[in-house]
């Protein structure tokens, strides 16, 4: 019989590569998303993808009832849990908010498993719980703490949380899976990262740079102790970190330990200014910037260590830096086009 898998924010912008990974493997997926940083549409786009509907259910992680409902409709064997608020600035800004979405959504979504004898969770981690490393690529035995904001503080205690959690329920399993940086879209252009604001991160910054919303990118400080001067990081395609979750699946139906911590990102460090020049290498287009002050809290350079997801779970990224660049460009210009219509 085949699985289903619970992804809350399902069509957010890994939930989505998830989900087309998932159904193409075979799973069974339902998705709880409230919409508050994703579209309706990307329903159907999964469906053009994968020529299956997942079952969608429209609300709040937090609420208890369409929890009741969700988990009593469906024999579901494992949750992916994607759905968090994720905009680091708006979360110094709003902290209450952060910890409010992110950690009791975890504890709701714990509590009905709890209940309804769901054995296996997926959580969405961070390399933020990282900080500044001080010693690179990170491992998962890499010092975590020291994290500058809100957000990645709800990373933190999330991840403890299910920690104690497994350890206090016998027979329940968790992964916590460490994502580096995910970048680019799927190869059919219909699903990518679109976010409802202005974007924080480097990669849709580029993208409305690139669309011309935005006359230029600032680059956060080329001051920095790396070979060009700008930060270093660990940008992942989604399709790769997508199919990560696929594995884990596949590891969390069998494994007997109850908890398990993987980094996802490719091993590989890219500096701002090299997936800047990049982007506009593989994309033939000009991309304004200047050079601005550092950004407060930034890590000079991060990447990960991924030996034991590939040892453990098979876990083999399969593209480049500049393949997703090209795949987050040619989504912009499908989406572009499409407004257009
Ligand atoms: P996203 O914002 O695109 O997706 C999150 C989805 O969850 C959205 O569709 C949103 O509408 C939904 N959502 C938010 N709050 C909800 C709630 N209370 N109830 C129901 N649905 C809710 O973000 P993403 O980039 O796909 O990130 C997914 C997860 O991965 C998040 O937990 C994020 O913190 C984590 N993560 C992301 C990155 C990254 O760079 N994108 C890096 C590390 C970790
Ligand atoms: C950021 C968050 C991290 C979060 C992740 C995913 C911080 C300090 N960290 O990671 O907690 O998990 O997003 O949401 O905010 N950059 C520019 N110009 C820009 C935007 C970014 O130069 O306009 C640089 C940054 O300085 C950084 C790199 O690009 O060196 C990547 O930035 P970003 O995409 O925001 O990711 P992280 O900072 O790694």
């Amino acid at each position: 019989m085949k699985k289903m898998i619970l992804t809350t924010g399902g069509l957010g912008f890994i939930g989505s590569h998830t989900v087309v990974d998932l159904l193409n493997e075979g799973y069974d997926v339902c998705i709880i998303d409230n919409l508050s940083n994703s579209h309706i549409e990307v329903l159907s786009y999964i469906q053009q993808i994968t020529g299956k509907m997942p079952k969608f259910y429209q609300g709040d992680v937090r609420d208890n009832a369409l929890l009741e409902k969700v988990f009593s409709e469906n024999d579901i064997s494992a949750v992916i849990h994607f759905a968090a608020l994720k905009a680091v600035a708006e979360s110094v800004v709003k902290p209450l908010l952060y910890y409010e979405v992110n950690i009791d959504g975890t504890i709701a979504i714990l509590k009905a498993m709890q209940k309804h004898h769901v054995h296996n969770i997926i959580f969405s981690s961070s390399a933020t719980v990282y900080g500044d490393p001080k010693v690179l690529p990170c491992t998962e035995d890499t010092p975590i703490g020291e994290i500058k904001n809100p957000y990645g503080e709800t990373k933190l205690i999330n991840e403890m949380l299910i920690k104690d959690f497994v350890k206090a329920n016998e027979g329940m399993h968790a992964i916590l899976l460490r994502y580096f940086n995910p970048i680019g879209a799927h190869a059919s252009g219909l699903i990518g990262e679109d976010p409802k604001d202005i974007p924080n991160n480097l990669v849709p910054y580029i993208l409305r740079v690139a669309a011309k919303k935005i006359d230029h990118l600032t680059v956060f400080g080329d001051d920095y102790d790396t070979p060009d001067g700008s930060c270093i990081r660990d940008y992942i395609h989604v399709c790769d970190l997508a199919h990560g979750h696929v594995l884990a699946i596949k590891k969390i139906l069998t494994i007997e330990e109850p908890l398990k911590i993987y980094n996802l990102g490719t091993g590989k460090g890219t500096s701002v200014l090299e997936l800047v020049n990049a982007f506009k290498k593989v994309n033939h287009i000009d991309l304004p910037y200047v050079i601005g002050p550092r950004r407060a809290g930034d890590a000079t350079a991060s990447y990960a260590s991924i030996d034991l997801a590939q040892k453990e779970l098979g876990f083999a990224p399969k593209f480049s830096v500049e393949d997703a660049l090209k795949d987050a460009y040619h989504f912009l210009i499908k989406h572009e086009e499409g407004s257009k219509n």
